[in-house]
């Protein structure tokens, strides 16, 4: 249910995921570079490796590219060997991090690390306090899709991972069906935009409708140049949270100038 009081800056991210090193950066030279020969309405940014973060944002974009993390530790520090803090993400140059991917939320014997929605609660509060804009990912499984658990699953991520306070400011919500990650299976744009609209709805009657109407969802799962406009189209799609396609920049420009303004 959209009020037509909505108006969004659209966001299209990038997340690299465990992909790049440091000669992988000269990709977002290029993208820059195309970048500056169109014409687009929304914010970018590309979550990278932790280890490509200050060497991104010392890449000097600003606010064209913005530099995100992917992931961070629920604490301000303490004793987490070989994890990474909101403040050092910041402090790295970091404005966005992703939370609560669905990679991370995976079970640790499939490679994920079995993480909660209240842990990636803990995470967002995190960012907040650090003063990075947190990327809260949510999203079904195949198997629950095809049980029709999708809005239960989904009501229940978005309810248990973000935190008591919520707004535009701080926080963007990434509907990925997991089922459409890295598969190159996509969402149809009706199937996103019931699931955005339901998004909405549900930020809408938790946090009002000044909340519901601002907050920026994006799609994600197998976004690519050939699907990026029409899934951008629909009403309730702020942008789009783009993996193996961002690692290009021709075929990210191709998504960044779809989204719409
Ligand atoms: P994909 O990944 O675009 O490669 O499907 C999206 C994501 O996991 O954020």
């Amino acid at each position: 249910m959209t009020a037509p009081t909505k108006k969004i800056k659209p966001l299209v991210a990038g997340n690299w995921k465990m992909h790049g090193t440091g000669s992988h950066l000269r990709e977002l030279g290029r993208l820059n570079t195309s970048l500056s020969k169109h014409k687009f309405g929304c914010d970018v940014a590309v979550c990278v490796p932790a280890t490509l973060v200050h060497r991104l944002s010392a890449m000097k974009f600003g606010a064209k590219i913005m530099t995100g993390g992917q992931d961070c530790h629920g604490a301000q520090k303490g004793a987490h060997t070989g994890d990474v803090s909101a403040d050092m993400l910041k402090d790295a140059g970091a404005k966005w991090v992703i939370v609560g991917h669905s990679e991370r939320r995976a079970e640790v014997k499939r490679g994920g690390h079995g993480e909660t929605s209240k842990l990636v609660r803990e995470k967002v509060l995190a960012a907040q306090m650090a003063g990075l804009r947190s990327i809260v990912c949510v999203g079904e499984t195949l198997a629950e899709r095809k049980s029709g658990d999708t809005l239960k699953v989904v009501g229940a991520q978005l309810r248990q991972s973000l935190p008591d306070t919520c707004s535009a400011g701080d926080i963007v919500i990434a509907y990925e069906p997991v089922w459409a990650i890295g598969t190159g299976e996509t969402a149809s744009p009706a199937q996103a935009q019931e699931m955005h609209a339901f998004i909405r709805n549900l930020i809408s009657k938790a946090y009002g409708e000044v909340v519901g109407n601002s907050i920026s969802i994006l799609y994600g799962g197998s976004v690519k140049p050939a699907n990026a406009e029409e899934i951008f189209s629909k009403a309730d799609v702020d942008g789009g949270l783009i993996g193996g396609a961002s690692l290009k920049s021709a075929d990210f420009t191709a998504i960044v100038t779809a989204s719409k303004s």
